[in-house]
């Protein structure tokens, strides 16, 4: 066999700089998490399959056609063979967790983040991936913890907007509705189909077939001919029964009193099932065709659904991959460069010029070491594609304890004592 292996359709290799852009999402994620005390919560990357039948739904496109499920087969008499999946999303897994370690048993409100790996074979295009990321967070605990509350679904929005703020993500737009009990949704879907028995046939194919099997996902076609018959269907916000009603009314007057600004979205029913009551997603104009940067909901049956005890939740997950190329298309993204780069002149100042990179990086600057085999021309051409600034150590440097240090970025060369070293490379770094 011959060819050069490459990563598999949809998946990537993730290279710096751009791991750094990663990082820093993660590491304000984390911050922001924290001020609003959550904790952090790391499930299996397989689980099984039945877990996502049950909570995400057989008929959705996530289950029926997009899971890399196999045959997990026994390897011993007392083991079964079992139907395994990659996770396709991180709701089901934590909800599982919730009802496996009694955490309800607390009786406290469980506030759970993650951040890792989902997968899901749909097509690959920009802002879509087989394998990618998502950062999200869960609320959810016995009703007696105040778990249903309309002040934990705008909590939950108000850290999404504190976050994507923080991350230096602007322009977004928060979409809202409200998918109703499940009493609510079934009764809404009637209405649909009754609705569409007339227009579907002047409708797309998918639409032909959503018409029947699942009238809801009619409200997510994005075929321009089929917008006018969309937007003349019956709304769901009329389907609500009155304590939907009234929660609905209280998240948006809790986002008001807030200021957190959104838009009321009647055709945001989202593409699983497990959702009841508050939908949302954050879009952002400049991703294109997956203009979803993160959406989530409240699932308020979900538990009992596989099999625990009532435990109302809400929560989202963020398209790390999408946060991602939304900062670079800001060009946020600069390649970081270190502090300094050290050139030693001459193979007698690596030594030397070791023990100076130990310091320096001890302080918390970031070094890049060079080699004293190197001309000066080649130190200055890798310093400065790699460094903000080059020290140089030679003999004479070394003796007098005064180092030549050359800023790339206003061209200024200048002499520095080794004992100030730290202090102006460390100021100039944040300058
Ligand atoms: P979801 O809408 O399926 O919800 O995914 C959430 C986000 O993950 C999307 O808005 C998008 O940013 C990102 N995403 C989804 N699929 C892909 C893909 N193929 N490539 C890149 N990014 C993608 C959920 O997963 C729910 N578990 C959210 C949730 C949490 N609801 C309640 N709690």
């Amino acid at each position: 066999m011959s060819g050069t292996l490459k990563a598999v359709r949809g998946t990537r290799d993730l290279l710096p700089p751009e791991t750094a852009l990663w990082n820093r999402i993660e590491e304000t994620a984390r911050r922001v998490f924290a001020r609003y005390n959550f904790g952090e919560i790391r499930t299996p990357v397989f689980e099984d399959t039945s877990l996502f039948a049950r909570s995400v739904g057989e008929e959705t496109d996530i289950v029926s056609k997009e899971m890399y499920t196999w045959e997990d087969r026994a390897r011993a008499a007392s083991e079964k063979s079992q139907s395994l999946t990659l996770r396709p999303e991180n709701t089901a897994g934590v909800v599982r967790a919730y009802i496996e370690h009694k955490l309800g048993e607390t009786g406290q409100l469980q506030k759970l983040y993650y951040i890792g790996p989902q997968f899901r074979r749909e097509r690959p295009q920009k802002g879509r991936y087989r394998q990618f990321s998502q950062i999200g967070a869960e609320v959810i605990g016995p009703p007696s913890a105040g778990s249903e509350s309309p002040l934990r679904d705008a909590e939950v929005l108000e850290m999404l907007a504190t976050l994507l703020d923080e991350l230096g993500i602007g322009g977004w737009t928060l979409h809202i509705n409200s998918v109703g009990s499940a009493a609510d949704r079934a009764r809404y879907n009637e209405i649909l189909r009754a609705a569409l028995a007339d227009v579907a046939p002047k409708m797309c194919v998918d639409c032909q077939r959503r018409a029947v099997t699942n009238p809801l996902r009619v409200l997510d076609c994005k075929v321009p001919e089929d917008q006018p018959y969309i937007d003349a269907l019956p709304k769901m916000a009329d389907s609500l029964d009155e304590e939907s009603k009234a929660h609905f009314a209280a998240v948006m007057a809790a986002l008001d009193a807030a200021g957190v600004s959104y838009t009321r979205n009647h055709r945001l029913v989202r593409g699983l099932d497990y959702y009841t009551r508050t939908t949302f997603e954050f879009t952002h104009g400049g991703l294109g065709a997956q203009n979803a940067l993160l959406g989530g909901g409240r699932y308020d049956g979900l538990s009992e659904a596989i099999g625990g005890p009532k435990a109302p939740g809400i929560g989202f997950a963020m398209g790390e991959d999408r946060l991602v190329l939304t900062l670079e298309a800001q060009q946020e993204a600069k390649a970081e460069k270190a502090d300094a780069y050290i050139a030693p002149l001459g193979e007698a100042m690596n030594a030397p010029a070791l023990k100076l990179a130990r310091e320096l990086r001890r302080a918390g600057l970031a070094i890049e070491l060079g080699d004293g085999s190197f001309r000066l021309k080649k130190s200055f051409e890798t310093a400065d594609k790699t460094a903000r600034r080059i020290v140089i150590l030679g003999e004479d440097e070394l003796n007098s304890g005064i180092l030549t240090v050359k800023e790339f970025a206003s061209g200024e060369q200048s002499k520095v004592a080794r004992t100030e070293l730290k202090r102006i490379l460390a100021m100039t770094a944040t300058a």
